[in-house]
């Protein structure tokens, strides 16, 4: 079967602990690992950086930050794990590794952080490049890639399809400090480009877009790809 790594962004699934959209996003993951062989990675989201605040309070470094928050993720990945119930494999996958280990069950395998200086979007590539995805989908709360910050930029321009080099060039002005929130990051970007493996980057605050851009054909978001074949809509048996 294909197989599918998302990027589920904290601040898609918990802007904030209250404000969670595990009850939207749990049936729309039950029906596409119908479909596909689904490994999710999820970030930190509001909490992680409430957190990450309180450790810079008490003057951690940065390295420490980052743990903080990788533990954050862990802690939403678990929450995940129960809205699926009997979907997912049932223990987070501390590193790409485990998640292989895990996979092939028939069971969504969900992940969060592995190591300081990172972001889960590059958790999610290195998983990508590990499984052999067809497509890594990052699913954040922006509708796609823009050559500038469009709240900041009003000449800003969406890039419906750019290529790894491009991606690199863009991200390439963001700093790395713990909880900072660029839509896609450096190793993320990096590890994109070495493993031909195309990037979507998509709206997630309807989790509805999903199941219609990888199925349907419906175009949205950016697509980052070189001269590799658009994997887009996905060829599958039984779509959800
Ligand atoms: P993320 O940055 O990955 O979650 O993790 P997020 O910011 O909520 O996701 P988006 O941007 O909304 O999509 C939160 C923090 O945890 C640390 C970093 O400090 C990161 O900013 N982290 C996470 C790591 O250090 N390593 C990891 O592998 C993952």
């Amino acid at each position: 079967m294909t197989r599918l790594v998302l990027s589920l962004g904290g601040s898609v699934l918990f802007p904030s602990l209250e404000g969670h959209t595990l009850r939207a996003w749990a049936p729309v993951l039950t029906a596409l690992a119908r479909s596909v062989d689904l490994f999710v990675v999820v970030g930190g989201g509001g909490e992680a950086r409430r957190y990450i605040q309180a450790a810079r309070d008490t003057w951690a470094d940065e390295a420490f930050c980052d743990e903080v928050g990788i533990l954050v993720t862990r802690l939403n990945a678990t929450l995940l794990i129960g809205a699926l119930g009997t979907a997912a494999y049932p223990r987070v996958a501390f590193n790409p590794g485990e998640a292989i280990e895990y996979s092939g069950r028939g069971k969504i395998v969900v992940m969060g952080g592995v190591t300081p200086a990172q972001t889960t979007d590059a958790v999610a590539a290195v998983l990508a490049e590990r499984a052999r995805a067809a497509l890594l989908v990052n699913l954040t709360s922006v509708d796609g890639i823009y050559s500038a910050d469009p709240k900041k930029d009003p000449a800003a321009t969406k890039y419906s399809r750019m290529t790894p080099q491009e991606l690199l060039e863009v991200v390439g002005s963001g700093g790395l400090a713990a909880g900072s929130n660029a839509v896609v990051d450096m190793v993320a970007a990096k590890v994109v480009e070495r493993s031909r493996i195309p990037l979507l980057v998509l709206d997630g605050r309807d989790p509805r877009l999903l199941g219609k851009v990888l199925f349907s054909g419906d175009v949205a978001g950016t697509m980052v790809i070189g001269d590799q074949e658009n994997p887009l809509p996905l060829e599958t048996s039984s779509p959800p």
